[in-house]
C-alpha cells in the first residue's frame, strides 16, 4: 500500500515521540512492502511562532491531501496561566479536528499484565480491564459559542440530533464487534444536551438488539471506572466528558504515556496519543513514546492492515517484557531508557521479526 502521511509533531515532547512513531512505521512498511511518504507540517505553538496561526492553511492542505495524519502534541508553557491570550496552541488541534470533520475519537483503555503494579488501583480490580471510550470530538462546549470578559464568561454546550446519532452509531458498531455492551455516559439529570443524547440513544438502540445498552451519569461512570473498570466494554460520551474520563482511564493502564487514539470522521483520519505536550520534559529524552507508537498501530489497522498493527503491538509488549522502558514505566531500581533508545529498540524488533 502507498500511504502519504502528514506528520505534525507540534510542541514540547511532540517532536521526539513523533520520531519514534516514524521509526516504527518505517520498520513495518519495509517489512510488509508498503511505501510511506511523510510530509511535515506545523501545528500549535510551533505554528504560531512561524506563522501566527496555530493551524495554518498550508497545514490544512497537507492534511487534506494525505491518507492519514500522525499527530503528536500541542501546548507550550508560554501560554499556560495566560488567560488573556486569545491565540493558543490548543486551537490548532481543535481546528484540525473540526476542519477534517473528525467527530469520532476512539480511545482504547487496557492493561498490560507487567505494568499492573504501576496503577494506584488494586491489581485484582484492574487486571484484564479492556474497554474503548468513544469520545465525540467536534461538538459540545469545545466548539459552542464562547464569550469572555473580566466579569462574565460562557461556553455553550450544544448538540444536534444528527451529531448525536452519528457518534452513537459508531459506538454501537464497536459494541457489535466487541462484547456487545454499550454504556452511554451523560448527565441527563441536569443537562438538556444529555437528555437529547439519552432520547436519541433509546431510539436507535432498538436497531441494535444484539447490543445491551446501559445509560450512566458521568459522575457515576467516573467512580465505576475506578471501582470496576472491567464492567465496561464500549462507552460513548460527549466531548468534554470524554476528555476527562480518558485521562482517568490512563490511570488504569499505569501511565499517560500509554494511551493512543484514532480520530475519524469525514476527512483524513488523525492518529494521536491522548497525552499532552509535557513541555517540562521536552528535549530531555525521557518521554514515553509508546502512546505515539501504538497510534501508528491504530493507523495501520485503520487501513485494514491488521498484521502490521499486531506486529507493532508485539514489539511494544516485548519492550515492556524486556524492561526497555522509559522512566515512567521502569521497575523500582531497574535501569530506565531514553525515548530514542526505546523507539529504536522497538523499530529493530519489528525489523528482526
Ligand atoms: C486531548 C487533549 C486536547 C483536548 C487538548 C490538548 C486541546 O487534552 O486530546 O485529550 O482537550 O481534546
Ligand atoms: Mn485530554
Amino acid at each position: 500500500m502507498n500511504l502519504t502521511i502528514a506528520l505534525l509533531p507540534g510542541d514540547g515532547i511532540g517532536p521526539e515521540i513523533s520520531r519514534q512513531g516514524v521509526k516504527a512505521a518505517n520498520a513495518v512498511a519495509a517489512k510488509f512492502g508498503h511505501r510511506l511518504h511523510f510530509r511535515h507540517a506545523l501545528i500549535g505553538a510551533a505554528a504560531i511562532d512561524a506563522t501566527g496561526d496555530p493551524f495554518p492553511e498550508e497545514t490544512y492542505k497537507v492534511c487534506s491531501e494525505a491518507d492519514a495524519v500522525l499527530f503528536s502534541a500541542v501546548g507550550d508553557l508560554r501560554f499556560d496561566n495566560r488567560p488573556d491570550l486569545t491565540v493558543r496552541p490548543e486551537q490548532g488541534l481543535l481546528a484540525m479536528r473540526k476542519k477534517l470533520g473528525l467527530f469520532a475519537n476512539i480511545r482504547p483503555v487496557n492493561t498490560f499484565d507487567c505494568l499492573l503494579h504501576l496503577s494506584p488501583l488494586r491489581e485484582d480490580r484492574i487486571k484484564g480491564a479492556d474497554f474503548v471510550c468513544i469520545r465525540e470530538l467536534t461538538g459540545g462546549m469545545y466548539f459552542g459559542d464562547k464569550q469572555q470578559d473580566d466579569n462574565h464568561a460562557f461556553d455553550v454546550c450544544s448538540y444536534t440530533r444528527g451529531e448525536i446519532e452519528r457518534i452513537l452509531r459508531v459506538a454501537f458498531g464497536y459494541a457489535q464487534r466487541r462484547r456487545h455492551h454499550l454504556t452511554i455516559v451523560d448527565k441527563a439529570n441536569v443537562l438538556a444536551t444529555s437528555r437529547l443524547w439519552r432520547k436519541v440513544g433509546q431510539e436507535i438502540a432498538t436497531e441494535y438488539p444484539d447490543v445491551e445498552v446501559e445509560f450512566m451519569y458521568v459522575d457515576n461512570a467516573a467512580m465505576r471506572m475506578i471501582q470496576d473498570p472491567r464492567s465496561f466494554d464500549v462507552m460513548v460520551t460527549e466531548n468534554t466528558f470524554g476528555d476527562i474520563l480518558t485521562d482517568e482511564g490512563s490511570v488504569i493502564s499505569g501511565s499517560m504515556g500509554l494511551l493512543p487514539s484514532a480520530s475519524t470522521g469525514s476527512g483524513t483520519p488523525v492518529f494521536e496519543p491522548i497525552h499532552g505536550s509535557w513541555p517540562q520534559a521536552a528535549g530531555k529524552d525521557i518521554a514515553n513514546p509508546l502512546a505515539q507508537i501504538l497510534s501508528v498501530a491504530m493507523m495501520f489497522e485503520h487501513f485494514g492492515l491488521a498484521e502490521e498493527g499486531q506486529l507493532i503491538r508485539r514489539a511494544v509488549d516485548a519492550s515492556l517484557a524486556e524492561g526497555i522502558r522509559t522512566p515512567d514505566l521502569a521497575a523500582e531500581g531497574a535501569q530506565a531508557y531514553g525515548t530514542e533508545y526505546v523507539g529504536t529498540w522497538i523499530a529493530d524488533y519489528i525489523s528482526r521479526s
